[in-house]
C-alpha cells in the first residue's frame, strides 16, 4: 500500500463514505452518484488544449498531464468519481506490444496475434513497466481527497479482439476463428491477458484507486454459451486477483443484455448496463447482491434539456428499487457532446435523487 493512503476498500480510506462507494456497496446514499464513462477527454475544450501536439499514448505516460486530464471533468461537471485517464491498450504497450492509437480509428496493432509463436511474445506485466501509472495515481488521490478514483482495464476478450484482429473490428472474425477453431490457443491467450490485466489493476489499487472497472466493451458479440466456455474463466481470474483488496469491482460491456447475469457471476460487485435493457429488467437478470450502473442512452444528450430530463426520469424510475445504483451513460461520452449538457445532467440527477 502507498504510504499516504489506507487500504482503499476499507473503512479507514478517505473515500469510503462517499456516495459512489456506498452505492457500490448497496448502502443508503445521500443522492444517486453520477460519473460518465469516457468523461476524461473527448468533448472538453480544456482537454483538447492540454493534449495539443501530444499523441494519445504518450499523454498516458506523462503523470502530470494524466493528473490534469483526470481532474478536468471532476472540476467541471462535479461528478461523484474520477476515472483514471489512460486507455485499455496501455498495459499491452507497456509490455512491448507494437501498437498505436490512431485518431478517429482506435488501437492498431502492428503484428496481430494469430499463432502460438505470436502468443509467446506476450510477457507478464511488472509494476515497474507502468511506473507512470503509480506516480499519477499517487498525485491524484492526494488532490481528490474524498472523491474516489476509478482505475480500469480492458477485459481479456476485448483486449484479445484488438490483438487478434490487429485493430477495431465490426465482426471479430479472426478472434472468433481462434476461439472456435483453436480453443486451446484461445484459452491460453485470454489466460495470459487475465494475468496482465490482474497485475495492472493491482498496481492501480495499490497506488490508491478506490474502485476498478473492467471494460469488456465488445463481448456482446458472443452468445451466452460461448461466453461461459471461452471468456468467463479469464474474466473471473481478473476479478479474483483483486478480490483481496475489497474495492468495488465494476464490469461493463456494450450489447450485453443476454450476458448480464453471467458478467455478474464472473465476479463483479457492480454490473454496468447499456441503454438497451431497462434497469429493473437488468436487476432481474443479474439477481440479488449486486449494484447496477447505467444507463442513459448517450445520444439523448443531443436532444435538448427537456428530452434529457424526461429520459433521465425514466432511468431513475426503473432504478428506484435497485439495491444500489450508480448513474452513468449506457456507453461513453461522445466527442461532439456539449459539455454543458453533461454538467446539467449531473446536477439534475443529484437534485432529483436528494434524500
Ligand atoms: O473514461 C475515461 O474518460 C478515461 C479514459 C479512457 C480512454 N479510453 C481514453 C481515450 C478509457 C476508460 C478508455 C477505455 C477504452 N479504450 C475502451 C473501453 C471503453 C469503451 O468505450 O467501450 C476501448 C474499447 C478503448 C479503445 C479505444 N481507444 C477506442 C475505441 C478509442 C477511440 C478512437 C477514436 O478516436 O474515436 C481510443 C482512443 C481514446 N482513448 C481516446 C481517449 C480520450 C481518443 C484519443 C484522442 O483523443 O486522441
Amino acid at each position: 500500500m502507498s504510504a499516504n493512503q489506507s487500504p482503499t476498500g476499507r473503512p479507514q480510506s478517505k473515500t469510503y463514505d462517499s456516495a459512489f462507494m456506498k452505492a457500490c456497496r448497496r448502502e443508503a446514499v445521500p443522492h444517486t452518484p453520477v460519473w460518465f464513462m469516457r468523461q476524461a477527454g473527448r468533448s472538453l475544450p480544456e482537454y483538447l488544449k492540454v493534449r495539443e501536439g501530444v499523441p494519445m499514448l504518450e499523454s498516458c505516460m506523462r503523470p502530470e498531464l494524466v493528473k490534469e486530464i483526470t481532474l478536468q471533468p471532476v472540476r467541471r461537471h462535479k461528478v461523484d468519481a474520477a476515472i483514471y485517464f489512460s486507455d485499455i491498450v496501455v498495459p499491452l504497450k507497456a509490455i512491448g506490444v507494437d501498437l498505436d492509437i490512431k485518431p478517429g480509428v482506435g488501437p492498431v496493432v502492428a503484428e496481430p496475434i494469430r499463432t502460438r509463436a505470436d502468443l509467446d511474445r506476450l510477457r507478464d506485466l511488472t509494476p515497474d513497466d507502468v511506473w507512470y501509472v503509480r506516480e499519477a495515481i499517487g498525485m491524484l488521490v492526494e488532490e481528490l481527497g474524498e472523491t474516489p478514483l476509478i482505475g480500469f482495464a480492458g477485459a481479456p476478450f476485448t483486449l484479445a479482439s484488438y490483438l487478434v484482429e490487429g485493430g477495431p473490428s465490426r465482426n471479430h472474425e479472426n478472434t472468433k476463428a481462434m476461439m472456435y477453431g483453436d480453443p486451446q490457443l484461445w484459452a491460453d491467450l485470454v489466460d495470459r491477458l487475465a494475468d496482465i490485466t490482474g497485475a495492472f489493476l493491482k498496481v492501480q489499487i495499490e497506488a490508491g484507486a478506490s474502485a476498478v472497472q473492467l471494460f469488456d466493451s465488445w463481448v456482446g458479440a458472443l452468445a451466452p454459451a460461448d461466453y461461459v466456455r471461452s471468456v468467463l474463466p479469464a474474466s473471473a481470474k481478473v476479478f479474483d486477483a483483486v478480490a483481496p483488496y475489497d474495492v468495488p469491482r465494476i464490469h461493463f460491456g456494450v450489447g450485453t443484455g443476454e450476458l448480464l447475469g453471467l458478467m455478474g457471476e464472473a465476479g463483479a460487485d457492480v454490473v454496468g448496463v447499456d441503454w438497451r435493457v431497462p434497469l429493473d429488467e437488468a436487476a432481474r437478470r443479474v439477481g440479488p447482491g449486486k449494484a447496477l450502473q447505467g444507463n442513459l442512452d448517450p445520444a439523448v444528450l443531443f436532444a435538448g434539456p427537456q428530452a434529457v430530463q424526461a429520459k433521465t426520469d425514466e432511468v431513475l424510475a426503473a432504478a428506484k428499487d435497485l439495491e444500489g445504483h450508480v448513474f452513468n451513460l449506457g456507453h461513453g461520452v461522445l466527442p461532439s457532446m456539449d459539455p454543458d449538457a453533461l454538467s446539467r445532467l449531473v446536477e439534475y440527477v443529484h437534485t432529483r435523487t436528494a434524500r
